[in-house]
């Protein structure tokens, strides 16, 4: 049987974009072609389009005339207009994380930290009706990027809950490196938050599937999250912090630590930290404890392969591993960084969604759970970190 053709486009032309073009150029199952890109300047589109060898397109509607599948790689404020306009068209949106948000009333002195957080949850519940009642009026459907559902570690434990009907008890898991490279980063109107809702998200979203895993093996429903308890902290903006250069600190009005505490409907638990002040390289792992097995999952590092450099120039066009100061020394080198954390598997499964209609792991109800969690978690940690109950949509 030949393979289905599928038209692709991307929209953003930044770091994201460029793992999802080397992802798209992996994909298997579906003869794949990247038609093109658009982003917020000529320049960027263009740079973009000659490097890649796909055509340049100044208006988004111009690259949506022409595509079956639209990588969202914008900046988070955007995901849902711009995820909205590829439903109407029938265009299946692969939207990078997080999903949605809240990204302020619009004022000019809007700032974060300090905001209503029950208007910011109120703005990011909206937000998500919005975007599942397009896709409910859709031929297509939302294709969330969470890669983390998608690494080795974590499908292995998938496979692991399936065949035990194992009972997890509690997760505890990290995202953390020394800070975010995105310039939109660090500024709640373009990000909807900071390190809770940037870095959480992906640990977070990782908890709340093997939960929905388990309650499809033992019940033949999943186990969705009940309430959550979260403190947030900005370490980088104490007016005693000490900066002598390795973790970036300028943040204009977000949180760079946060803890997220989730209950599910069972009454077991997650507990997940996020931050931007660890050094040594990105920290992401998931550990579950359950009743007949634990598990760690470690996306990054890994010592799968483990290099020694005495001279730093030696390794200078060496990829070693994200976000490491140094690459003299000790070093636990990614082999294939894409692969461990989930890029190309989770591209491959949009494009069978796409091409065959084949059902997601990484849907919309996923997603949505994680928004209203965090977002909770805001009000949360706004109260000192009363127990608040979870929105399910
Ligand atoms: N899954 C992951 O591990 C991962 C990693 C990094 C980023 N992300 C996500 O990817 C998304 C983009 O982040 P990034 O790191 O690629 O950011 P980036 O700053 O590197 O790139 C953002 C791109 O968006 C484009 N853009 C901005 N406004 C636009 C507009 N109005 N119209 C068209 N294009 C516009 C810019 O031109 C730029 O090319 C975010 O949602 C982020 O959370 C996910």
């Amino acid at each position: 049987m030949s393979k289905a053709k599928v038209r692709a486009g991307i929209v953003g032309a930044g770091f994201s974009a460029s793992f999802h073009l080397e992802a798209a150029r992996r994909v298997f199952c579906a003869d794949v072609e990247v038609v093109g890109v658009h982003a917020k300047t000529q320049g960027s589109t263009e740079g973009f389009a000659v490097k890649h060898g796909i055509q340049a397109f100044a208006d988004l509607d111009a690259l949506l005339a022409g595509i079956d599948v639209l990588h969202i790689c914008v900046p988070p404020a955007l995901h849902e207009a711009v995820a909205v306009k590829a439903l109407a068209r029938g265009i299946f949106p692969i939207v990078e994380k997080p999903l949605t948000g809240y990204f302020g009333d619009d004022a000019e002195d809007f700032a974060g930290r300090g905001a209503s957080m029950a208007q910011a949850r109120t703005g990011a519940l909206d937000s998500i009706k919005r975007m599942l009642a397009a896709e409910a009026q859709s031929t297509a459907r939302i294709l969330y990027a969470e890669n983390w559902v998608y690494a080795p570690t974590i499908q292995k434990e998938r496979e692991i809950l399936e065949k035990t009907k194992g009972q997890i008890l509690w997760m505890h898991g990290e995202e953390a490196h020394s800070g975010s490279h995105a310039p939109s980063y660090g500024h709640w109107h373009l990000a909807g938050g900071g390190a809770m809702i940037g870095k959480g998200c992906h640990p977070l979203t990782a908890a709340l599937y093997l939960k929905k895993v388990e309650g499809r093996a033992r019940f033949g429903k999943p186990i969705r999250p009940a309430t959550v308890t979260a403190r947030t902290h900005a370490l980088t903006q104490l007016p005693n912090f000490v900066d002598i250069g390795h973790i970036r600190a300028d943040y204009v009005d977000i949180e760079d630590f946060a803890m997220t505490h989730v209950t599910f409907q069972d009454g077991t638990i997650a507990t997940v930290f996020a931050s931007d002040i660890v050094l040594g390289g990105v920290h992401n792992w998931l550990e579950v404890c359950a009743g007949n097995h634990r598990t760690i999952c470690n996306l990054n590092p890994s010592n799968q392969l483990q290099t020694y450099n005495p001279v730093e120039s030696q390794f200078d066009d060496i990829y070693v591993v994200e976000k490491i100061g140094t690459k003299q020394g000790w070093a636990m080198t990614a082999p294939d960084e894409d692969f461990s954390h989930g890029f190309p598997q989770e591209i491959e499964a949009f494009y069978r969604a796409a091409a065959y209609g084949d059902a997601v792991e990484s849907d919309s109800e996923l997603a949505a759970d994680c928004i209203a969690t965090i977002y909770s978690g805001y009000v949360s940690a706004a109260n000192g970190g009363i127990e608040e109950p979870v929105s399910l949509l």
